[in-house]
């Protein structure tokens, strides 16, 4: 697995060109129709990149804030948004108070965490009671991914298979204390009318801690 260094490096030389991502743009967009923002005041999106997802959601009385270890993609991320708090950091372990956010989104990074109920775990203490965590995910399915290559040294179906189907997302909410409370499915298309990606938005409440 790569290193946060490695990581970093990676996604700092996509930060320019990342946002011509039609998969990206397109998953992130579905994931701010899904989010329920009702009585919602701060959200936070971890693994943020250039903040697609908090650049996606309607303008509303929420605080936005962003962290990624990627000083490229948050660079960006600011430019685009201005309005929201933009933070170079892990997320696997924030300097945040607990119970200090309503909803923390996690669009295509879980995959890319050393331990992932214990992410999860985190951002579960960061939530305030009724608050969820949304992680969008690709598919087992999925006909392609992003992610891992093989250069990284291990393969993206390996990568992701522990996130690519309900079962596996409700082993991982049992591992993290949380519980999967809706799951809904997204998919891209190319051209030509060919599946490219296919991935799960899945929704975990945090009050069966
Ligand atoms: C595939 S991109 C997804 C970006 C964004 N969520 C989106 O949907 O466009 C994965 C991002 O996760 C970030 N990342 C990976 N591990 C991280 C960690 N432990 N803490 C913070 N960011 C991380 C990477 O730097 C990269 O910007």
């Amino acid at each position: 697995m790569e290193t946060a260094a490695e990581l970093a490096e990676r996604f700092d030389r996509r930060a320019p060109d990342y946002d011509g991502s039609a998969m990206h743009r397109g998953l992130a967009q579905a994931v701010a129709d899904f989010v329920r923002l009702g009585g919602v005041r701060d959200i936070l999106d971890v693994g943020t990149g250039t903040g697609l997802v908090l650049r996606s959601l309607p303008a509303g009385p929420w605080r936005l804030m962003g962290v990624d270890l990627s000083p490229g993609m948050v660079q960006v991320a600011r430019a685009a948004l201005p309005s929201a708090r933009f933070e170079v950091a892990d997320a696997t372990s924030l300097d945040l108070p607990d119970a200090s956010v309503d909803l923390v989104t996690c669009v295509t990074m879980v995959h890319l965490v050393p331990d992932a109920a214990a992410a999860m775990r985190e951002w579960r203490r960061l939530l305030r009671p009724g608050g969820c965590l949304v992680l969008a995910t690709f598919a087992d399915d999925s006909p392609s991914w992003h992610g891992p290559t093989p250069q990284t040294g291990y393969s993206p179906a390996d990568a992701h298979a522990p996130f690519g189907s309900s079962e596996a997302l409700e082993r991982l909410a049992a591992a993290s204390g949380l519980v999967v409370d809706r799951v809904a499915e997204w998919e891209l298309r190319s051209a030509d009318g060919a599946p490219e990606y296919r991935c799960l938005i899945t929704e975990f409440g945090s009050d069966g801690r």
